[in-house]
This record gives C-alpha cells, structure tokens and sequence, in this order.
C-alpha cells in the first residue's frame, strides 16, 4: 500500500473518529440546564438553600465505552428530568473497566452540564480505570460544579463531608465514604466519628446524617435476612444476592452509638432495591440508573431524599 493511500485511510478514520466524538457531545454530553436552590461553599464544605431541597442519587452508571456510557447519560438524564433535583449524588461505579481519560471527561462534563451540584463516591469498577485515581479525583475536583474532594483514607479516595444548611440553621451532614476497593477500615470509623462530632446542632445534639457508599455492609445482609423472613420494616425488593465485601469494621455499630446517621446508601447489586429498616438506620439500596451490565426492567432510576427546613425528610424513588 503506498504512502499516499495510507495517509488517506487515516485521515478519512481521523475525520469518522471527530463527527462520532462531535455527535456524541451533542445527543448524550449536553444535558440541559436545571436550576438549584443550593449554593456550594467548597471552602467551608456547606450547601446552603434558603429553602427545602431535594437530592437525587444515582448509581452504577458503569458504562466502559462510548456506546455504554450514552445508555448510562441517556437514562440519568432521564432520571434527572423526572426528579429534578438540587442536588446530584452517586453511589458509585460510575464507569465500568479500563476507561480512558477521554471518558472521564466526558463523565465530567455530562455531569456539569445539568448547572447542578454534584458529588460521587467510588465504586469497585472505577478502581480500574487507564489512568490514575490521583488523576480520577483531580478531574472530579477541578469540575465547574463538582463538591468531590479527597481526604484518602488507607487507600481509598472517596472520603469527604459537607454540612446541608437550610434556612441559615444546620440541618444535615452529608458523610461520603469509599469502601469500593477494600473493606472499611477502623481508620474509615475513627474518620466517620470525627466527622459525626463536628456537626452539632442548636440544641446541642449532634446533626443528623445521611452516609453514602458504594457495596453495602455486613448488616446489609442480616437486614436483608430478615426482610425475607420476617417481612421486617422496608420496602422496595432483595433480587441479588447482598455482597457485603464492603464490610462494617465496626461502622455500623458506630453509627448506632452515635445516633446521628439516619440512612445510609449504597448499590453494587444491580437488581436490589430495598429501604430496610435495622437497629434504627435506614440502609437503603439506590437505584441502578445506567442501562448496562446487568439490570432489572423497571427498577432503574435513583432515589430521592427530601429534606425541608428543620431537618424533615422523605426518601423515596423516581423509576425510568
Ligand atoms: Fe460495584
């Protein structure tokens, strides 16, 4: 083959690659402008609204190629349209295997491009990316409207909390945490409780709390145990197996110690969708959002936390 026709083959596969890439910006990247009633004080990691707001997690997006994450984009837009809400969180995997860092700026850009705050916790899937996690958490916290930063706890990198202020009054911390690669740790606990302690409220007590995380915990599973048997206090299905690599060292026994945390949400298995009930936490499977991997019909989507002025709140789902 000569010089001239291979030139011509890779400017022909050059200029394919820039309309695919141009027409995957345009029908999947841009997602359309929502408007928040929070404003984000990275500094002092507090969220504040005037008014009551509605957070909305995401899950398992988990898409590995460009095909694969314009079906997770399409379905969290969708998601995001029918919630619309202030607040966009997930609960990680929030790409599959091996991607590249063109991906992960798509994934950021995606996620700007709604004008919300957002923030993410990792999954076990995004530990296995082409690039560096010190390059996955510089991309997040450089983002226009990411509230992601990185307080590393023995190797993992999720680990960050910011204060939800309603109406001038604390009313909520958000605690992010990462148990996707390996199992928490007693440093993730002695973290949880030094966090928990710094959110004190007007009376005194300490703030109620909200804890996010991607594999669900060995109480997930006793929980989830006697959900099936005893129909328990819940709602919402158990299909998959509950894989509790994610562990508790103790996390769980803390959080009930402490009394602060109120629900705790986490994804990994696909097709569970239970709210249950145990030892006076909610552990709350989200929604898987992306259509990829595995799934179950009409149980995609995320779950919805409205929380109003003086700490009221309502969880609940949005299905697509
Ligand atoms: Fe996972």
């Amino acid at each position: 083959m000569s010089r001239r026709v291979i030139l011509r083959v890779v400017g022909i596969l050059l200029a394919v690659a820039i309309i695919l890439d141009a027409a995957f910006v345009a029908c999947f990247i841009v997602a359309g402008k929502y408007e928040s009633s929070i404003t984000v004080d990275k500094d002092s990691r507090v969220l504040s609204s005037d008014e009551g707001v509605r957070i909305l997690v995401l899950s398992d997006l988990q898409g590995s190629n460009y095909i694969e994450l314009s079906w997770a984009f399409a379905a969290a837009k969708e998601t995001v349209r029918r919630a619309k809400p202030d607040l966009i969180l997930t609960t990680g995997d929030n790409f599959g295997n091996d991607v590249s860092l063109r991906h992960l700026d798509a994934f950021v850009r995606f996620m700007d491009s709604f004008g919300l705050p957002w923030g993410v916790v990792f999954g076990n899937h995004d530990y296995n990316p082409s690039f560096t996690m010190e390059e996955y958490c510089e991309a997040l916290e450089e983002s226009e409207n990411g509230i992601f930063y990185s307080l590393p706890i023995d190797g993992s990198y999720s680990n960050y909390s910011y204060r939800l202020r309603i109406g001038g009054e604390d009313v909520f911390s958000l605690i992010f945490m990462d148990n996707a690669d390996s199992a928490f740790t007693e440093n993730h606990t002695a973290w949880y409780e030094e966090t928990v302690k710094a959110g004190v409220g007007e009376d005194g007590s300490y703030l109620p709390s909200f804890v996010f995380f991607h594999r669900p915990l060995n109480e997930s599973v006793v929980a989830a145990e006697e959900y099936a048997r005893d129909g328990g206090i819940g709602s919402g299905l158990i299909v998959d197996e509950v894989r509790s690599e994610g562990g508790s060292s103790g996390l769980f026994d803390k959080a009930v110690e402490l009394g602060s945390t109120r629900a705790m949400f986490y994804g990994h298995d696909h097709r569970n969708s239970a709210h249950i009930s145990y030892r006076g936490i909610d552990l709350c499977y989200s929604l898987k959002t992306g259509i990829t991997v595995y799934f179950k019909l009409g149980s995609l989507g995320g779950v919805v936390i409205d929380v109003d002025e003086g700490g009221v709140y309502e969880i609940g789902r949005i299905y697509i």
